[in-house]
Parts: C-alpha cells; structure tokens; sequence
C-alpha cells in the first residue's frame, strides 16, 4: 500500500521511473561517505496554478553545493530547472509539495577517491504539509555543537553534514522538545536543526550571520528582504545563548518550517509563550507571497501550468 508522502513517479538522470522502482545499488558511494548533494524547495498550489517557490535559487544552490565538493554531475542549471518543471508535471501536481532535488556521487569501489566518479541526479517530489503541526514549538539548546565551519564546508548542503542535524534533533525530541537549536563552537547562537533563527529584541530582528556557520537558507534571505521592505531593521549579527532568554520573540524559518513560532527555550517561555505580533506579520506575509498573493514578490515564483 503506498504511503500518503509518495507520488507516482522520480526523475533519475533523464528517466521518469515508478516510485517503487527507484532504486540505487548498495555501492553506491553517497550511501557510505555522505556525498550527496541535495536541496529542499516548496511548491505551493494555488488554484489553478502550483508556483513553485525561488527555484532558480536553489538550483543555483544545489550547483554551488557541488561544486564545493568537486561532484561530476553533468547538469547544467537550465538542464536542472527543467528537470524539475518536468517531473511536477509527470506526477499530475495539484496540491503542495516538496521538492527533494538530490545529486548523488555513484557506483564505484570502495575508498574516498571521488574525483572520476560520475554522479546520479535525482528528482523525487512528495507530498507534504507543515513541518510541525503546532501552532508555537519548544525549543532546547542542545548538546551538540553545530558543525565547525573549519572542518566542513558547511555553506554546502550536503547529506553527510545532516548527521549533525540528525542528533541533535532526536536528542531533544527523546527529551521531550520539538527542536534543537545548536550553537556553533564558538559558543554562539547558530540555527535549528533543519532552520535558521530569528530573534525579535526592541521591536528590530536580528539573526545569525554567514559566518557563524548558518546555512545560507533561501527563507531566511527572502524573511530579511521582505522585512526590511516592511520597515523592520534587521541585523545579521553574533547571538548569545542568553539573548534567546529574554528576546520578545522567536521564530525559525526554513523550507520545510516556514515560518514557525518558538513559544518556549530551554523551559522558559517566550515573550508571552504565544505568537508575538512580528513573528505573526511575518508568517502572514510569507503565506501571502508564497501562493502569488503578493505581487510585489511575484518574481520568486515560478508558475508551473
Ligand atoms: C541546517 C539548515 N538550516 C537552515 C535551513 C533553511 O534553509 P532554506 O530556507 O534554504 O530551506 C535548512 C533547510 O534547508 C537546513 O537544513
């Protein structure tokens, strides 16, 4: 019986396959040393269109992630971007999903030896609604540190730094929480676990910047745009453990989490402990641009029908 996340068919490096039929040999080595490269995009439906959301942007992401690693993918792009508008389109979409573009490095024996070995792209779309059900989450510091910019490259995005993600996540919901937030090995605040941060402090945000070894997501540069375009003053600085305490507001922003209220840190609440009046601006806002409700934004769109 399928599941409710799957749809009919993925795109392996020009071939739409079955579901069920999408397979890739036990050598393959991304399953063994986490050389895959790989992206998380939205697309939101609309009717009668599915727009999908800063597509080129992740492409481009997907390829710098790549290139970071020196994967052989032959893709263009252009060849990319197209593979994705075709396999939407092969699968019928109409209702919102997201988008796992992943570029893997393939069949060979083993050893670290990557530099000849041509890569697989694959396209797999799956059905899915919000990352987290609630309307305001809870959050712990965890005890792992984020990945250190001087071991990994970790601007890239890539399936072996997801370890790190993986940890961190199930320690705090083993102990009970939603999310972890890790801090980098200097100490300061970094992003969730699949997320980045934001912290609303007298009545301005502030999230993490670049170089505290955040990801560079594509909502949190959309989030600082459209803020500032609404008048807020963001600043992406350093953040103390301790500023998460007594910040009016908190929200992670990402793909998968949009945006997501934090309602309580390490036990203590938020603000209120509810949705604060920014991070609400916020989340309506990006619900608006994301469907094609705000022109303004149109551009980051790509209609699909
Ligand atoms: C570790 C991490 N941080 C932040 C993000 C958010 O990035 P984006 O908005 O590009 O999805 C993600 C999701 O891809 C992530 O995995």
């Amino acid at each position: 019986m399928s599941q409710s996340f799957e749809t009919d068919l993925i795109w392996i490096d020009g071939e739409l396959v079955p579901w069920k039929d999408a397979k890739v040999h036990v050598m393959t080595k991304a399953l063994h040393y986490g050389t895959g490269a790989f992206e998380g995009i939205r697309a939101y439906w609309n009717e009668p269109q599915l727009y999908i959301f800063r597509l080129t942007k992740h492409i481009q992401r997907l390829i710098n992630s790549e290139k970071i690693y020196g994967f052989n993918s032959p893709l263009s792009l252009e060849e990319l971007r197209s593979a994705v508008i075709e396999t939407v389109k092969a699968n019928s979409i109409r209702s919102d999903v997201y988008i796992r573009p992943l570029v893997i490095t393939g069949y060979g024996p083993v050893g670290l030896d990557i530099r000849n070995l041509k890569a697989s792209t694959i396209i797999i779309i799956v059905r899915m609604g919000r990352y987290f059900e609630k309307a305001g989450i809870s959050v712990v510091v965890s005890s792992w540190r984020r990945l250190s910019i001087q071991s990994n490259p970790i601007t890239a995005k890539v399936t072996g730094h997801y370890t790190n993600s993986v940890i961190a996540k199930n320690e705090a919901l083993k102990d009970g929480y939603d999310d972890a937030i890790l801090l980098n090995d200097r100490g300061e605040v970094c992003e969730g676990s699949g997320e980045n941060i934001f912290m609303v402090r007298d009545g301005e945000l502030a999230t993490p910047p670049i170089s505290s070894g955040t990801l560079d997501g594509i909502t949190r540069s959309s989030i600082i745009k459209v803020a500032r375009d609404m008048g807020f003053n963001v600043s992406e600085r350093s953040i103390e453990r301790s500023e998460l305490y007594s910040a009016e507001e908190l929200f992670f922003v990402g793909t998968a989490a949009e945006v997501t209220p934090i309602f309580e840190v390490d036990r203590r609440k938020v603000g209120g402990g509810t949705v604060g009046p920014i991070t609400e601006r916020m989340k309506s806002k990006f619900g608006l641009i994301v469907r094609g409700m705000d022109n303004k934004y149109i551009d980051w769109l790509e209609p699909v029908y």
